[in-house]
């Protein structure tokens, strides 16, 4: 029985390990796995814009964990750009590929600039403008990206 329930478990598990595999993905779910991060990237950013710009109360405890939210899914933004182009519903722009290295560059300062917000961030007790200067940074690296590699 225990046994049993062992390798069940372990079969349950490689079979997740398989399908994470970034490579071994088709087209539409490398396209729905970007999409789907850059989403969220869009839904935590979105209200600390909001707050930097005054339209919304600046709350430092939602924008530090906002910001941490965006360091972590800034990292896993690029794997969904390996492999392609990908054929499908995509605003991606096949410069993208032609131009790998400079794309890559972009999605590296992505990082570095969302780390660096969220580190200024932590503790969630900082005054707006104090962080204001980061997070103005990650919002350009937003902007210039999608500028050269997303049709709008
Ligand atoms: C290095 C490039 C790059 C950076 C940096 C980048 N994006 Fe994007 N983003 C893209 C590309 C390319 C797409 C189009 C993806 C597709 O349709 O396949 C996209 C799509 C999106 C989408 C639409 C997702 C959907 O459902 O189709 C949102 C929202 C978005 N980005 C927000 C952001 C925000 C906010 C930031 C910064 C905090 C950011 N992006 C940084 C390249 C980038």
């Amino acid at each position: 029985m225990m046994r049993r329930l062992l390798s069940t478990t372990l079969a349950i598990t490689t079979g997740c390990l398989l399908a994470t595999g970034a490579v071994a993905q088709s087209d539409e779910d490398q396209i729905d796995y970007r999409q789907a991060v850059f989403t969220l990237v869009g839904a935590n950013f979105g209200p600390m814009g909001d707050m930097a710009q005054g339209e919304i109360d600046y709350d430092a405890e939602q924008f530090a964990r906002n910001a941490a939210r965006v360091a972590d899914l800034s990292r896993m933004a690029k794997e969904g750009f390996e492999g392609g182009p990908h054929d499908g519903d995509t605003d991606a722009k096949p410069a993208i590929w032609d131009e790998w290295d400079r794309f890559s560059e972009g999605m590296t300062h992505f990082e570095t600039a969302a780390q660096e917000l969220a580190e200024a961030t932590e503790g969630g007790d900082r005054e707006l403008a104090d962080v204001q200067d980061r997070f103005m940074r990650v919002a350009e690296s937003c902007q210039s990206c999608h500028d050269n590699y997303r049709d709008n």
